[in-house]
């Protein structure tokens, strides 16, 4: 699917498909809706005028064009109140509406935009090429007759821009938009994949895929070199399992001399919990348990394509976290590569784990400033539920500054604590630190866990627990991995770089 950005009269254009707006209580048609109107003789005014049409937000009305103009159809698309026209807005209507003109076969679409004028017509472009892209998003590649995949499939759309001097800033941000939701559906598709075809080592060839396509470094860490560089607490997740783990290492350099920032992503291919075993019911959802790395890997595929002034170093630890002869046991003490013994309570708390060889692994290779996303805990899910994602940082810029990526992005955070007094619950009797800390602030004791490991340098934890799936189908969210926080992760890293 592709979108573009043209300049010219939405009536006269040459595709299956038109998209008019219409906002909700409008009085009269103005911009391509009313020249639309026009061509088809006033149809569009006279259905509103009869109450078939009332503009409410996502309402799609789908009209016979007759031969009036080169379009076979014409789609009216409700806009809702003018007053809720906003970005976010605009993303997640043209979600809905992608999906809408895919159930209704059409191919090829032009969209008229309309009272675009008073927003930054960068802004709208990127957001609705987000929209389109993120919205048509389907995983049905493992459906072997043709009935059980959704029909259609939106081959292009153009938006159609009726003042040529917003069309350069329009372009640029529909090949940015572009990006942005290409990465994230890669991310979607790493993190959909049922974990028999996404072990650490396919995990590990995806990112080596990605990196010969964009131009990206990339080194795979296998176990004895792990061993070497003493990461015995990542290597202690993957005890249990007979798939090699592969700690994923890629690199993108265009920064000149400047220290790299460090993404960081939890990667369990698949956590039954370990010998602390998760119960059966729902256990299916931890083939998820690798969208960290999934998100970073995504993450960096856009940020090689957009290319800006920056290094960016992303880590991604994979294993699978499973039972067996030779798993780790509760009780047992391991050491992480930066020396600090960690006495393992419950195997089911892996992440952490993985992620205190990662950011060691991020601060021996001098990050300026670490970010780690991971599916850390349920808890999340009973803090914040499903709109925010729970974030904790050790320094007020570095949250500042996401705070500021995701709201460009259109994705959600929320600070959480991390006073003091949080890490008296994971202080062990045994070893440096334990990694659990009991049934209080889950979320909360493993962000003060890898904040030990961060030690010094600013670093920040977004736990996506709550937010990495969704069972509904809602602007750009479609079921399954939502791929966030891929936007995010890649506005940040570019506020980062050199102007
Ligand atoms: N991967 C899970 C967290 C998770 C739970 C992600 C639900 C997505 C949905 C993580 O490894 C885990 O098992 N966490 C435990 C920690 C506990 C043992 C301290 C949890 O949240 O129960
Ligand atoms: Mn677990
Ligand atoms: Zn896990």
């Amino acid at each position: 699917m592709e979108v573009r950005a043209i300049a010219g009269n939405l009536a006269e254009q040459q595709v299956e498909t038109l998209v008019v707006e219409v906002a909700e209580g409008a009085s009269r048609l103005s911009g391509p809706a009313a020249q639309v109107d026009a061509a088809l003789g006033g149809a569009i005014t006279a259905m509103i005028r009869d109450g078939l049409i009332s503009g409410r937000a996502g309402e799609v009305t789908s009209i016979a064009a007759l031969g009036r103009v080169p379009a076979r159809r014409v789609v009216v698309h409700g806009a809702g109140k003018a007053e809720a026209r906003t970005i976010d807005g605009f993303r997640t209507r043209a979600g809905n509406l992608a999906r809408a003109l895919r159930g209704l076969d059409a191919k090829s679409v032009a969209v008229g935009l309309q009272e675009t004028d008073s927003l930054d017509a960068e802004t709208v472009g990127r957001a609705l090429a987000e929209g389109f892209v993120l919205g048509l998003y389907r995983f049905d590649r493992h459906h072997t007759r043709a009935e059980d995949r959704p029909r259609g499939a939106v081959d292009a759309i153009t938006l159609v821009e009726a003042a040529p001097r917003r069309l350069p800033a329009l372009q640029r941000g529909v090949e940015a938009g572009t990006i942005l939701a290409e990465a994230t559906n890669l991310t979607r598709d790493l993190a959909n994949e049922p974990a028999n075809l996404m072990t650490p080592t396919i995990v590990a060839e995806r990112a080596q895929e990605v990196a010969a396509a964009t131009g990206l470094e990339c080194t795979i860490i296998e176990r004895a070199e792990a061993e070497r560089l003493g990461m015995g607490s990542y290597l202690s997740v993957a005890n249990g399992s007979v798939q090699p783990p592969k700690f994923i290492v890629l690199r993108y350099r265009n920064g000149g001399r400047t220290r790299p920032v460090g993404l960081i992503g939890k990667g369990i291919t698949f956590d039954t919990g370990g010998i602390s075993i998760k119960p059966a019911a729902g256990m299916e959802r931890m083939k998820g348990d690798m969208t960290g790395a999934a998100s970073v890997i995504g993450a960096m595929q856009a940020i090689a394509r957009l290319g800006p002034a920056v290094n960016v170093l992303a880590i991604a630890p994979c294993t699978e976290n499973m039972p067996s002869g030779s798993a780790t046991k509760p009780g047992d003490v391991v050491y992480a590569m930066d020396g600090q013994s960690i006495e393992v309570l419950n195997t089911d708390a892996e992440g952490r784990l993985v992620l205190a060889d990662g950011l060691a692994y991020a601060r021996r290779e001098n990050c300026s400033t670490l970010v780690d996303v991971a599916t850390l805990t349920g808890a999340m899910n009973v803090a914040l539920g499903n709109v925010r994602i729970g974030t904790f940082a050790n320094n007020d810029r570095l949250y500042a500054d996401l705070e500021r990526a995701a709201a460009a992005a259109g994705e959600r955070l929320w600070r959480m604590p991390l006073d003091a007094e949080y890490f008296d619950l994971i202080k062990s009797d045994v070893a440096d630190i334990k990694n659990t800390g009991g049934p209080s602030a889950g979320s909360i004791t493993a962000a003060k866990f890898l904040e030990r490991f961060a030690h010094d340098t600013p670093w920040a934890h977004l736990d996506i627990a709550a937010v990495s799936d969704s069972t509904a189908e809602k602007g750009v969210l479609v079921k399954g991995s939502t791929g966030s926080p891929v936007r995010t992760l890649v506005h940040f890293v570019l506020g980062r770089a050199r102007t």
